[in-house]
């Protein structure tokens, strides 16, 4: 039989695999959607106390509709004092009053089913609140709850003077270890002296933080972001004679206040914390064995990526479907040449497990905004990159709109962070207010975000034209170029398609994504100088490229055809191509 022939006889087959789409793997609704992380407190306020709320999420999740957005992750909702504005939980199954009511979260979860946007929650594992009932309980002398937390004696020196235990410290600054008169001991506590850390040597506590996960799962939640993960278990003292172990300095600074004075290896990173995440994903997939639903997990931890990767699983059990990639917000900036962009982009991917998603994150509610950290211009082609490499995405909310840190005065700051540093002329280096002001919907008074006389942290200026009502009606805008590149990621090329990235030169960085014989070619120009570049380096590139998405500074606009030899990409630049 001919070629010919044998080629003829196959193309029913190959139709019929076309037809089904047989030949792409099925992929679940966390591998494809967009993750958008919504800060609560600052997002919508429905009841002009000046603090967003449950009811202004559930009345803004048609704008998530709006851009493509299928899931999004809520920083904490629960009871707290909010001296780590809810990172510290004063009891782990009810709302904060001041977010609403547990029926308005149950409206908000009939509202996002209505609207198929999953809903995923905080899970803060590391620490408690030190007005939770298990922490007051403990004071108390009652030895249940004692056994929840970290408690060592304090050591006392020649002049009778008692001193903590050892050197550790928080990361917030300071001695990680606070003295209580009712316990004659010191407890342990990682982050602010009003988070005390759990004791996960206690196989109680083990059980009621499984118990806390089952109790919003079985309200309908997709899932957990988990807290500070790698901070979850100390080493057992018992192994170190008894008591816990000075850490070594790092020699990186003089200031031994400073978290950065001392390498973590007793505190940090242990591998009792990667098994309990493995836990953690049984109880999730107890779940998915019900219903089917795929419950996500996923962990925050700003660790090396060998140690980032051990989240995903150890080849027999599994973890975290989302290790968080912090890549674009620790390893580069605005300064960073085309070269440092790529090898950081190239990490995660690098050493990720060969059958697992990479996920990219340029923002949170803990680290500067985009338009600080790279620059204003930047936004479009960093958020490119976000929705446009091979992975899952996560978007902090305002950074789809470029929005800016606000300025936060030191009479204004509240972040404990950024108070800690008791310095009123250094403290916005530390404080992560300038990244959580008000969610920016329109020009009305306070943005949009609320109809109350004051909020809880200033608007940022300038919102009166960076605001969605405004860039909705203007053709080239941040949330324009957001919701286009929202939609080409549902192409297949970005589904399952190849990947392939170069450094230009100094400033240019691009990748091409292609699958069968499409391809898309991104180009980002982190200087602001102009380069011209030869895009036929790329393979299947030869005469033309058409532009589909460009920045909002570019004169270049959608279906401009360009010579692929020689295009000129302006300074700071970014576009998405088509290749001809
Ligand atoms: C995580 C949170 C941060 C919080 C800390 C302590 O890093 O993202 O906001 O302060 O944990 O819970
Ligand atoms: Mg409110």
């Amino acid at each position: 039989m001919g070629i010919r022939m044998r080629s003829i006889l196959l193309l029913p087959v190959l139709f019929a695999l076309a037809v089904s789409g047989e030949s792409d793997p099925e992929l679940d609704w966390w591998e494809t959607t967009i993750f958008y992380q919504i800060y609560p407190r600052s997002f919508k306020d429905s009841d002009g106390d000046g603090i967003g709320d449950l009811n202004g999420i559930t009345s803004s999740l048609e704008y998530l509709k709006e851009m493509g957005i299928g899931a999004t992750w809520l920083s904490p909702i629960f009871k707290s004092p909010m001296y780590d504005f809810g990172y510290d939980i004063a009891d782990f199954y009810a709302i904060q009053d001041e977010y609403g009511t547990m029926e308005d979260f149950e409206n908000l979860m009939a509202k996002a089913k209505e609207l198929d946007i999953k809903i995923v929650l905080d899970f803060v594992p590391n620490h408690t609140s030190n007005e939770s009932v298990w922490f007051e309980e403990a004071l108390k002398g009652h030895e249940k709850y004692y056994d929840y937390f970290v408690w060592e004696n304090g050591t006392v020196d020649e002049n009778g003077v008692m001193h903590p235990p050892n050197n550790w410290v928080s990361v917030f600054r300071k001695s990680a270890w606070e003295y209580r008169e009712e316990v004659g001991q010191y407890y342990l506590h990682q982050f602010v002296i009003g988070q005390p850390d759990l004791n996960y040597r206690n196989p109680d506590v083990v059980e009621e933080m499984k118990n806390v996960v089952r109790f919003w799962l079985d309200k309908g939640v997709a899932g957990f972001r988990v807290d500070a993960i790698a901070h979850l278990f100390e080493v057992d003292k018992a192994d170190f004679g008894g008591v816990y172990p000075d850490e070594p300095l790092t020699r990186n600074t003089d200031d031994p206040d400073s978290y950065d004075y001392l390498d973590h290896i007793y505190t940090k990173d242990l591998d009792e914390t990667v098994e309990m995440v493995y836990q953690w994903r049984e109880v999730f997939d107890e779940y998915k064995a019900k219903d089917g639903l795929t419950r996500v997990m996923m962990t925050e931890a700003y660790s090396s990526p060998q140690m980032t990767m051990k989240y995903f699983g150890n080849g027999e059990r599994l973890g975290a479907q989302m290790p968080f990639n912090f890549v674009l917000i620790s390893d580069v900036n605005g300064r960073s040449s085309a070269a440092e962009i790529k090898y950081a982009l190239d990490k995660f991917l690098t050493f990720k497990p060969i059958d697992q998603h990479a996920n990219w994150v340029a923002g949170n509610h803990d680290n500067n905004r985009v338009s600080s950290r790279f620059s204003p211009e930047l936004v479009d082609g960093i958020n490119m990159i976000v929705l446009l490499m091979p992975g899952i995405a996560v978007t902090y909310m305002g950074e789809e709109i470029g929005m800016v840190d606000g300025y936060v005065s030191w009479e204004d700051t509240v972040d404990p962070s950024g108070c800690n540093t008791d310095d009123p002329i250094n403290y916005w280096m530390a404080s992560r207010d300038p990244e959580r002001t008000p969610f920016q919907w329109s020009a009305d008074v306070n943005a949009g975000f609320s109809e109350g006389n004051k909020t809880w942290l200033p608007v940022a200026e300038g919102f009166e034209n960076l605001n969605v009502e405004v860039q909705r009606v203007t053709d080239k805008s941040h949330l324009n170029v957001y919701k286009a590149l929202s939609l080409l990621r549902t192409d297949k090329i970005f589904r399952y398609g190849r990947y392939e990235s170069v450094a230009f030169n100094e400033g240019v960085f691009a990748f091409r994504r292609w699958y069968k014989n499409k391809a898309y070619i991104v180009v980002v120009n982190f200087r602001q100088e102009a380069y011209t570049i030869d895009l036929t380096y790329f393979e299947g590139v030869n005469k033309k490229v058409e532009v589909v998405i460009s920045s909002i500074q570019s004169p270049k606009k959608a279906k401009d055809a360009f010579k692929a030899n020689a295009l000129e990409i302006l300074g700071s630049e970014a576009l998405v191509l088509k290749v001809d």
